[in-house]
């Protein structure tokens, strides 16, 4: 079933969620689309400690029974280009069901109307069609192919460098307001 956006919420991300992180980075399937090894509880807790440092913006997925069902941030934020990175993994059993889209959504939100970041992009595997299509669906582009770029159980796949520009996006919260309305 597809949950409804209004029930979804992004708030921060916690000390106690690193558990539920360790899980989701260790699942199969995160591993091969994400393409990191296997890694230790002490390894993600130094991992969520090196985005807090950098000053990643780190915030929880919550659904409509307030549980945490993935993390989403904006990374490598640097206000003097006006850009960000953004990168998002979900719980398995949550994957499929909607979230991915309106968490995005929520936090391309924050990058271009809050942080008042001019481009927001990524970079994922050509195995991801899942999250290409996700990212095509919410207005990325595919700036750039790399060639084999990303090793994964036993074969190279193709990198995708995707963007989009604050004046490309018009979907605000879906609630109506466009670029063109916010700029009048
Ligand atoms: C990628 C990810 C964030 C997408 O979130 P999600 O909640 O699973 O995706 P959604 O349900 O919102 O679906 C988004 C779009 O993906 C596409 N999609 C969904 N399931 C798909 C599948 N099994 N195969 C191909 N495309 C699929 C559809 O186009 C869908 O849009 P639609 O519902 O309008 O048809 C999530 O699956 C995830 O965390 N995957 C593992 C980690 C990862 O890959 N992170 C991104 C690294 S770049």
């Amino acid at each position: 079933m597809r949950v409804d956006s209004s029930n979804v919420k992004l708030r921060a991300f916690e000390t106690e969620d690193v558990k539920a992180l360790h899980g989701w980075l260790n699942d199969a399937d995160s591993i091969a689309l994400v393409g990191r090894t296997p890694v230790t509880y002490e390894q993600t807790v130094q991992h969520v400690e090196k985005k807090q440092k950098n000053k990643d913006l780190v915030l929880g997925i919550e659904n409509e029974d307030h549980q945490l069902v993935g993390w989403i941030f904006l990374q490598n934020i640097e206000f003097e280009h006006g850009r960000a990175s953004i990168g998002i993994l979900l719980a398995p059993e949550s994957r499929g069901r909607g979230y991915g889209s309106i968490a995005m959504r929520k936090m391309i939100d924050i990058g271009f109307q809050q942080l008042r970041l001019h481009k927001i992009y990524l970079t994922t595997r050509g195995i991801n069609q899942q999250a290409i299509r996700l990212y095509q669906k919410l207005g990325f582009i595919i700036e750039g192919q790399l060639r084999d770029h990303a090793y994964s159980d036993g074969r190279y796949y193709d990198t995708y460098f995707m963007g989009i520009l604050a004046s490309e996006w018009s979907d605000y919260s879906g609630n109506g307001t466009s670029v063109t309305s916010m700029q009048a």
